[in-house]
């Protein structure tokens, strides 16, 4: 059985002090909760006192975003290393803002999941496609160009642990959400492109999470949909009462 996962990425939002603020607030909201994982990605400046607050929390934290190498000259990044060090277990990689600002590529997100395995931290690897490749009818093509190009050269034994997160770029922050079959079919199909690159048991394992316009009135639809295992929500992640609705939502 795959654990359902609650993933809020902050984006670039919240100063140290709001975040202390807001996970404390969650973590009293959030506190019964059983049987859903439950993660929460500040930026980096904030991980460390994230990671202090959460000590004894059942919610655990995630990096935004990491640099392959381990240390070294490489002005402005963060490494594996870093993220590990402040108490981090999940990093996302290949978010579509990545890719659109800061020129990421199927390459280089396949160089930063290797390094995270590496430095045991577990990718929440992000694929979707655009709204004209979508009108185009490319949606399946891109995911599988994306999917495979992050996960080149990676053995069964790390993708089973992977975290993958279909975000549509078109539902981002725009307050469409793909409709629940919709974002099932298609996380059905990267499903299928990790069995026929893997293994149908590799394929069974890995956790599908959707994103985009993720609120507390659309979850449970989602949730519904056998082969999506959760979320990874950005605006609504903002705020402990929106949050803490999505990830209480019945499992
Ligand atoms: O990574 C989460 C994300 O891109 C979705 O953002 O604000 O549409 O929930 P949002």
């Amino acid at each position: 059985m795959r654990v359902p996962i609650i993933a809020g990425n902050w984006k670039m939002f919240k100063t140290v002090e709001e975040a202390i603020a807001l996970v404390s607030e969650l973590s009293k909201k959030v506190q019964d909760v059983e049987g859903v994982e439950i993660v929460v990605c500040p930026p980096f400046t904030a991980l460390d006192a994230v990671n202090e607050v959460l000590n004894d929390s059942q919610i655990v934290t995630g990096a935004q975003n990491m640099f392959w190498a381990k240390e070294g000259a490489y002005t402005g990044e963060v490494s594996p290393v870093m993220i590990k060090n402040v108490g981090c277990k999940y990093v996302i990689l290949g978010h579509s803002e990545r890719r659109e600002y800061f020129g990421e590529t199927d390459e280089t997100i396949n160089k930063k999941i290797k390094s995270a395995f590496e430095h045991a931290l577990i990718p929440i690897l992000c694929v979707g496609e655009k709204l004209e490749q979508r009108e185009a009818g490319l949606t399946e093509q891109v995911v599988r160009t994306q999917t495979e190009g992050a996960l080149a050269g990676i053995p069964a034994g790390q993708v089973s642990q992977l975290v993958i997160a279909y975000e549509p770029v078109w539902a981002i922050g725009t307050g469409k959400t793909a409709s629940d079959e919709d974002a099932q079919k298609v996380v059905a199909y990267i499903r299928k492109v990790i069995a026929e690159l893997y293994e149908a048991d590799t394929a069974q394992q890995v956790r599908i999470l959707y994103g985009g316009s993720v609120k507390p009135e659309n979850i449970a639809g989602l949730m519904k949909q056998p082969d999506i295992d959760g979320a990874l929500v950005g605006g609504a992640s903002l705020d402990a009462e929106s949050f803490a609705r999505i990830v209480r939502f019945k499992w």
